[in-house]
């Protein structure tokens, strides 16, 4: 039986301390294991989990001080952690081959990717540590398995946290902070009727044979809307501003959230950030459509209401239980010292006109054998070709085209909307900087990139996590 909506009381994630310090590195130690948790109430759930919790603990980091996770894999399968809007180095980054694998053993199955090629990786036993630098502003980050060919069922299981950047910009800047800053993870799931989470894996083991029964290759999606993995919650707030770090980790559904009622006066959402941390200056929307891997941080002032209010937070592109995600009820207006400057930061512009070369991507499928096969330029992910050898430091111009909706992803470096559709008039959420965008169907999205920070060898992929393992992936190189 689901809950009633909005009778679950809000909670934020654990954050993770370091194990110890030295300098400005932090150490954290991470084990992935199995557990058993209330998600629905009264109703025991079986989860894969960073230190068990689903989502996982929250990291907080300050910008300049390296961070080293020491992760441990006490699962049954082989995981690859990455941390998704970090610059990391291609070592640390979760290349989807770079397995750890299960402290308990593993033998390599007779494994047949998708695409039928070989697959190259670095295998840690075990454990293995991932270096995070933290050399970038303050953002909305956020960490999640990326095991090839079996992402989407890991994250859905439970393998996903938060990875706030901090940064001094930021701190000196007087909007809403503590507990008047917080996180909105929002991810769908489905339960069978023992209360376990319903995946239709070909092999629910994961071990094997990768892929998912039916219709399921479109994108896995649920009809339970989790935020910070409690379904539907209720947060009672102070008549005052908050931020509000919204974070689409779903597999694959798409939101537009909206508050209702809206505020007497003004935009119910001032949005100061983006994948890629803050904005130049505030925006104002009524709304906001996240695909899944976006994140907008966003000032509310509950301020506007009269106590009593309960705001539903909606999601206009979902219908019954999926239309409705948490409830604020507004308390006593309190004074409120934050407000929101007209100016938050400073964000070059790429120039179009020094884009080097401009590249196109096309993201298409076909049914070979009996499954789908998601393809990039026509080709399914292998991990020995490279679909664009950038040189670092050079802007480039990089276009998508599709006759259907798919996230559209690079590791490594933000990037910026340049046009959709042909026109530079772009919507509110792709002002910032980001490395996680829309692609509607039939509408070219072109993206000004360019690459700053480290060399070597990335992916980027359709972030609808069946299409990405159903090999919707490529490689760029970084010369
Ligand atoms: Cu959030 Cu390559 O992924
Ligand atoms: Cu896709």
């Amino acid at each position: 039986p689901l809950p009633e909506r909005f009778s679950l009381p809000f909670k934020v994630p654990p954050v993770i301390r370091p194990t110890s310090s030295e300098g400005t590195t932090d150490y954290f130690d991470v084990r992935a294991h199995t557990a058993t948790v209330e998600i629905l109430p009264g109703v025991r759930t079986e989860i894969f989990g960073y230190n068990g919790t689903f989502p996982g603990p929250t990291f907080r980091v300050r910008k300049g001080r390296t961070a080293v996770v020491r992760t441990t894999n006490d699962l049954p399968v082989p995981i690859v952690t990455h941390l998704h809007g970090g610059k990391t180095p291609a070592t640390s980054d979760g290349y989807p081959t770079d397995l750890v694998l299960p402290t308990s053993g593993w033998k390599a199955a007779a494994h047949q990717h998708h695409s039928g090629l070989a697959m190259e990786g670095v295998t840690a036993e075990g454990t293995r540590s991932y270096t995070y630098p933290n050399a970038q502003r303050a953002a909305t980050l956020w960490y999640h398995d990326h095991r090839m060919d079996f992402t989407g069922p890991q994250v859905w299981r439970g393998l996903a946290g938060l990875y706030l950047v901090h940064d001094e910009e930021e701190d000196a800047l007087p909007l809403p902070k503590d507990d008047r800053d917080l996180p909105v993870m929002i991810m769908d799931r489905a339960f069978e009727s023992d209360g376990s989470l319903a995946y239709p894996s070909i092999d629910p083991t994961l071990k094997t044979t990768p892929g998912v029964t039916g219709d399921a290759h479109n994108g896995m999606e649920g009809d339970v809307l989790l935020v910070n993995g409690v379904p539907w919650p209720r947060l009672a707030v102070k008549g005052a501003r908050y931020r509000l770090r919204l974070v689409n980790a779903s597999n694959a559904r798409r939101y537009r959230v909206k508050l209702d009622p809206e505020p007497d006066s003004g935009e119910p959402f001032t949005l100061i950030g983006s994948d890629g941390g803050l904005l130049a200056g505030p925006q104002e929307t009524d709304s906001l459509y996240l695909v899944p891997g976006e994140r907008f941080d966003v000032v509310v002032d509950f301020g506007k209401y009269r106590p009593g209010t309960k705001i539903t937070m909606k999601n206009s592109l979902g219908d019954g239980s999926t239309s409705e995600i948490m409830q604020f009820v507004v308390g006593e207006k309190i004074t409120d010292s934050t407000s929101v400057p007209s100016r938050l930061s400073t964000v070059e512009r790429l120039d179009p006109a020094k884009a080097v070369r401009t590249r196109s991507f096309t993201l298409g499928r076909d049914r070979e054998d009996g499954h789908w096969i998601y393809k990039i330029n026509g080709h399914p992910f292998s991990t020995d070709r490279s679909w664009a050898d950038v040189k670092r430091g050079e802007v480039e111009i990089w276009e998508f085209t599709s006759t259907t909706h798919h996230p559209i992803h690079l590791h490594l470096s933000p990037f910026q909307v340049y046009k959709r559709g042909g026109s530079t008039d772009v919507n509110p959420e792709d002002v910032g900087l980001k490395d996680t965008a829309r692609m509607a169907p039939n509408e070219k999205l072109s993206l000004l990139v360019r690459f700053d920070d480290h060399t070597g060898k990335f992916v980027f992929h359709c972030h609808n996590l069946e299409h990405e393992d159903m090999a919707m992936m490529a490689n760029f190189t970084v010369t």
